[in-house]
């Protein structure tokens, strides 16, 4: 599978979204990662659906929307009119998570889990079927430019061979302290949509620096194959 970069805009300048956003995709970048944070679920509060609304009439890119926010149903909405193309929201935050996804495709728009490093690939087991993607992170949410959790490396291992061996189609985004060394080890478990923030705002060649985190592309054996070693 192709690995997709999807630049997080948390660290980007908020005076200058629109010129930012172009910088990214003229860089190569397949996605635009839009955090927002309410201020409960996570200490800080960052971007609304006003503002996704206004960056969806400069940009024809794909919206990633990540919502670090409690009460997840109630938003859904708003950000799906405003223009997100995948929603994503958290499992922690959700007390009918299935029913939230159904919400998310009933509007049109692609649906994703997120799960914080504290919690278990056995909370999204249920989920995995239905949904197009799990975001594994691997930083606690909340603030951009923190240190990659390696102990997540196993978790987004497993869930790898929980998709493969489910037969369905779902894919994995990492998001925390990825940058060109982290892609690699990423990468090589199975994530194929890779959130950077710091790595790529922060960058002198942002275009280049999204080259790095793609890295060369990956090729996984088969469950199958590996059952014959
Ligand atoms: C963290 C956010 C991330 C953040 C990543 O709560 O969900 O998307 O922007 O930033 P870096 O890549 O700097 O760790
Ligand atoms: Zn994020």
């Amino acid at each position: 599978m192709a690995t997709i970069i999807a630049p997080s805009i948390l660290s980007a300048d908020f005076a200058n979204l629109e010129s930012e956003l172009k910088k990214v995709t003229d860089g190569g970048a397949e996605y635009i990662h839009i955090d927002v944070m309410d201020g409960t679920f996570v200490p800080e509060i960052t971007i609304g659906a006003g503002v996704v609304k206004s960056l969806r009439k400069v940009s024809n890119a794909f919206f990633d929307v990540h919502l670090m926010v409690e009460h997840p149903e109630t938003q859904i909405k708003s950000f799906a009119d405003a223009g997100a193309d995948l929603i994503t929201f958290h499992v922690e935050a959700a007390k009918h998570a299935h029913r939230i996804i159904q919400q998310i495709h009933e509007l049109g728009k692609k649906a994703g889990v997120a799960l914080n490093p504290g919690t278990s690939i056995s909370m999204i087991e249920e989920l995995v079927e239905d949904a197009d993607l799990i975001l594994v992170m691997t930083v606690n949410p909340g603030y951009g430019g923190q240190k990659f959790i390696e102990s997540q490396l196993g978790k987004i291992h497993m869930l790898y061979h929980m998709i493969e061996e489910m037969e369905t189609d779902c894919d994995i985004e990492v998001d925390g302290g990825i940058n060109a060394e982290t892609s690699k080890l990423v990468r090589e478990v199975g994530a194929n949509i890779l959130v950077a923030g710091s790595a790529i705002f922060g960058a002198a060649d942002i275009a280049q620096a999204i080259k790095d985190i793609r890295g060369k592309e990956i090729i996984h054996h088969h469950h199958d194959e590996d059952d014959e070693e």
